[in-house]
């Protein structure tokens, strides 16, 4: 079955706060960088493209339902944090605002009894748990170690080791 035009609209706009997500862990990587924080730096470049991942799915999904891709411009992301405990507290929000979006399109499904989307975006409302979990972990790290930088070192070594 075709999908809904209300409801391409909205995968559509998902696609593009996907994009805007690896877009913004990409300036996030770049300022980490710039503090010599490779690890932290590293740690986003796989987040980055773990989220254009999450948009090619949608995209895949779109023409495996006979629907239109269409892109939009993509928001411009802030360049530099005041340190990366504020540059991580973003990304967690980010997180929880991406989880709503996504809660959202569920209710959209649900409301036109589009059982296949539905069902489709359950692999999303699973990989939001640990999105969300992924990044809280890490603010609640960089609070822990506050002002101790041979701890944010050794914590930069660990999250350097990210795939
Ligand atoms: Fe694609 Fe981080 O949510």
């Amino acid at each position: 079955m075709k999908l809904d035009d209300k409801m391409v609209k909205s995968l559509n706009e998902q696609i593009n706060k996907e994009i805007f997500s690896a877009y913004l862990y990409f300036s996030m990587a770049a300022y980490f960088d710039s503090l010599n924080l490779d690890g932290f730096a590293k740690w986003m470049k796989v987040q980055s493209k773990e989220e254009l991942s999450h948009a090619q799915k949608i995209y895949d999904y779109i023409y495996d339902k006979d629907g239109t891709v269409e892109m939009d411009k993509i928001d411009k992301p802030a360049k530099s944090w005041d340190s990366p405990l504020s540059a991580f507290k973003e990304a967690y929000n980010h997180e929880l605002t991406v989880t709503r979006s996504i809660d959202d399109l569920v209710d959209l499904a649900k409301e036109i009894h589009d059982h296949a989307t539905e069902n489709f975006l359950q692999w999303f409302v699973a990989e939001q748990i640990e999105e969300e979990a992924n990044t809280k972990k890490i603010v609640d790290t960089l609070e822990m170690i506050g002002d101790n930088k041979t701890a944010l070192f050794m914590f930069n070594g660990q999250l350097g080791s990210r795939e």
